[in-house]
């Protein structure tokens, strides 16, 4: 089975958390499309959805799915959203899609959080996927400084402008032992506007495709 193929166990497997009447919280990524496609399926049965990014959205209206803007809902039961890595404690790296801060926004207001994942995104120890800071711009070379302070080694993701007009810095050579504490870390430097480190609101629930069908971790 390719990765791909896995993805799509996983984003199908995730309907079964959506109930009829709902206002679906959809994140960002390739696994997350598989989950959009399946919520077509049910796209006269729910009101709609909040959406973490452009792509989303314009992938949600395709499917005739209506996309509310997130200051009109107050709260969601589920977030449904792919991670690039996730430990045992369902803390996650976010933003390899460089969707992190509205995917953080939509988790906040979201009950619960279902992760859908290929095999490849357990780890045992964050960080070995370089750690995606969204930053001002002014700020990037002073967010930089500090990253490396930290023990990081910040990287321009060069041709990248985020759907809030703000750059990436992928922070590689991390080994992160306490992902609350470095997300606390990183949050607090002038600039930057988010990390992508979802350890405060991790996950609640881990759906992982896999050969043998999708495996449910609650
Ligand atoms: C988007 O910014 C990310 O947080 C995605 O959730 C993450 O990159 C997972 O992407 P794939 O589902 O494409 O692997």
């Amino acid at each position: 089975m390719t990765q791909d193929e896995m993805k799509k166990e996983a984003g199908w497997a995730a309907l079964k958390y959506v109930e009829a009447g709902a206002i679906v919280g959809v994140g960002t990524g390739s696994t997350v499309n598989h989950f959009i496609d399946a919520l077509g399926t049910m796209s006269d049965k729910i009101k709609g959805a909040v959406s973490s990014s452009i792509a989303s959205t314009e992938k949600l209206e395709k499917l005739g799915i209506k996309v509310f803007d997130c200051n009109d809902v107050a709260s969601l039961d589920v977030y449904v959203d792919g991670a690039d890595e996730i430990n045992a404690n369902k803390e996650m790296i976010k933003g390899g899609g460089a969707a992190l801060t509205r995917e953080k926004i939509v988790a906040a207001i979201s009950d619960k959080f279902i992760c859908i994942v290929d095999g490849t995104k357990a780890v045992e120890v964050l960080g070995e996927f370089p750690l995606p800071v969204e930053v001002i711009p002014m700020a990037r070379s002073y967010v930089a400084r500090e990253l490396v302070k930290l023990g990081g080694d910040p990287v321009y993701r060069e041709g990248v402008i985020t759907d809030n007009g703000n750059i990436i810095l992928d922070v590689h050579s991390l080994k992160i032992n306490n992902a609350k504490q470095l997300e606390d870390q990183v949050n607090a430097l002038p600039g930057v506007v988010t990390v992508g480190l979802f350890a405060h609101r991790g996950a609640d629930v881990v759906i992982t495709g896999t050969p043998d069908g999708a495996k449910i971790e609650e």
